[in-house]
């Protein structure tokens, strides 16, 4: 056989390269995207710079024989894998081909993954998954078990070490799911389900009825499991919100986020003395103040749709990454339960992680009494904010707008779990519980034995809402360190977190504490 010329090789090249470029092949391709949805590739060229991808393995074949899999070609063997920036920044990316044995999971599909993720770890970069898959390939048997298993184990050495995102954009089922749920932040799509079990099976084993979408969707992952973060129209706005999302972060763990710079307006802004009523049982929007003290009212929620009594989210001030951590007085006047605790200590967790700052602003009248949170264990998970509070070496700054009562007043973060700057509005109300719970305590014989129960008992109140329900004697006892207008937050948290910048914290050497899980 005459030896092939450079020209008859180059040529070869290419035409492997476009099969390859081609996936599952153009009826699948186009299958693929008349459900509305980008290609694998497609995804990728939409998150990232143009012309920055650079792609590993496009020629990475599995080499399974048994059931129909001898000689059958897998374009990339169903994952995309590479490395690209995101507004100028590295990053490393996986994006599996449903046309492409459904995206299946098979040996070399998960090395490959397990090795772009392994990139970001050497490189100090986020790592982006794009999910879209029928799970472990079935025809590789334990051999893509196997192959999950590295994946899984990759994700837990890049954890806290470069952010990881999940988008999931397709089917993601069985083990799939866990990859996801081993990483930092999961972005649904509409057109995307997660369930270990799907209905089929559920139905026989339990007799359960349901949907894939009631399961899976990202309505139910949001509101009902807590496993998302953002839910996504489409593949587009996923993309968008991962883009915004590592915009707010640094690349790995021993960075600083970006700092952008410019020109910060910290005037008084004197709408903010009048978005918290001053009666104490007036509900308001948290997000109103939030928004009056962020940079241009950049604001990007994380899990808006559970557990809607606390709110979490990146912003800036002054050009600088927050984490802000606020309860929501207009949805169960913003008390602590186990879904807000849960939200709130991984949140405050990713942000000590990696760097980021947290702000906390206070309105809480406490954890929710009940039977059925007890028995779910309100103990245990309302633990785990003190834990993430108290561990959090990031630069803490507290304000407190109106309640901040008992346990819950500790879990946000006070002074003696390490908040570094402690502020108070004048309506702040920090105090063992509420003044009509107190008084009844306190003087329940007086009021008992009054003539007049009802006067009594007002009278009682007030005494003890004289004495307590206010900022001056927390900060009597420095538990607060100032007292401010609502109208000078801003201000006040853009000084503080420039006087934080540099702080420096070290805790006692150990492998690592036990959070309360
Ligand atoms: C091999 C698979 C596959 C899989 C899909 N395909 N899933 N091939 N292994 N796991 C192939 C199909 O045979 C088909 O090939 C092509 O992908 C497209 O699949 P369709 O079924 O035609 O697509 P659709 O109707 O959109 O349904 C998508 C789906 C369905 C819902 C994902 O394919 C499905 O239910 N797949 C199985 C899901 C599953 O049970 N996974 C768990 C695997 S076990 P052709 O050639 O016809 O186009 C597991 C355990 C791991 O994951 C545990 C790790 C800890």
């Amino acid at each position: 056989m005459a030896i092939k010329s450079m020209e008859q090789r180059i040529e070869e090249l290419k035409k492997k390269r476009q099969r390859v470029m081609e996936g599952g092949g153009a009826d699948k391709l186009e299958k693929h995207r008349g459900q509305g949805k980008l290609t694998a590739r497609e995804r990728i060229d939409t998150l990232v710079d143009a012309g920055s991808f650079m792609e590993t393995g496009c020629f990475a074949q599995h080499r399974a024989v048994m059931f129909g899999m001898a000689g059958k070609e897998t374009a990339a063997d169903g994952v995309v894998t590479g490395s690209a920036a995101i507004h100028g920044r590295l990053v490393h990316v996986a994006s599996q081909d449903f046309t492409v044995l459904g995206g299946s999971a098979g040996e070399l599909h998960s090395t490959k993954v397990a090795e772009a993720m392994m990139q970001s770890l050497k490189t100090g970069s986020p790592f982006v998954f794009v999910n879209d898959s029928g799970g472990a390939r079935v025809q590789e048997g334990i051999d893509s078990l196997s192959g999950y298993g590295k994946v899984f184990y990759t994700n837990v050495m890049l954890s806290g070490a470069v952010p990881q995102v999940s988008l999931i954009c397709g089917p993601c089922a069985g083990g799939a799911a866990y990859s996801p749920a081993l990483t930092d932040f999961i972005i649904q799509t509409r057109k995307a389900q997660m369930f270990i079990t799907g209905p089929q099976v559920i139905k026989q084993v339990t007799g359960e009825t349901v949907t894939a979408d009631e399961l899976g969707g990202p309505d139910a992952h949001m509101a009902k499991s807590g496993v998302i973060h953002f839910i996504a129209e489409d593949d587009k706005e996923a993309i968008l919100i991962c883009q915004k999302l590592l915009s707010f972060l640094p690349s790995n763990n021993l960075e600083d986020p970006p700092e952008l710079t410019g020109e910060y307006n910290c005037d008084p802004d004197l709408a903010l003395n009048d978005i918290v009523p001053v009666d104490g049982k007036k509900a308001y929007d948290v997000r109103d103040v939030i928004l009056r003290i962020i940079d241009n009212g950049d604001f990007l929620e994380v899990q808006a749709g559970h557990a809607p009594n606390i709110v979490i989210g990146f912003a800036r001030v002054c050009g600088r990454s927050v984490g802000i951590i606020a309860n929501q007085p207009a949805y169960q006047a913003g008390v602590l339960d186990i879904d807000a605790s849960s939200k709130a200590a991984r949140f405050i967790r990713f942000c000590n992680a990696f760097n980021v700052p947290l702000v906390t602003l206070v309105d809480v009248p406490g954890f929710l009494p009940g039977v059925e949170q007890e028995y779910g264990g309100i103990i245990r998970h309302g633990a785990k904010m003190l834990f993430a509070y108290s561990a959090a070496t990031v630069p803490k700054v507290t304000v407190i707008l109106r309640k901040a009562y008992g346990g819950a007043y500790l879990a946000m973060c006070c002074k003696d779990l390490g908040a570094d700057k402690t502020f108070a509005w004048p309506t702040a109300e920090i105090a063992v519980m509420g003044a009509e719970g107190a008084a009844e305590i306190v003087f329940r014989k007086e009021i008992s034995e009054a003539e007049d129960k009802k006067a009594k008992r007002a009278e009682m109140i007030d005494q003890y809402r004289e004495a307590f329900s206010n900022p001056y004697v927390a900060a009597g006892r420095r538990l607060v360190d100032d007292i401010i207008e609502p109208s000078e937050t801003r201000k006040v948290i853009a000084q503080a977190l420039e006087y934080l910048h540099t702080k420096r914290e070290l805790r006692p050497g150990k492998k690592h504490g036990l959070m309360p899980l």
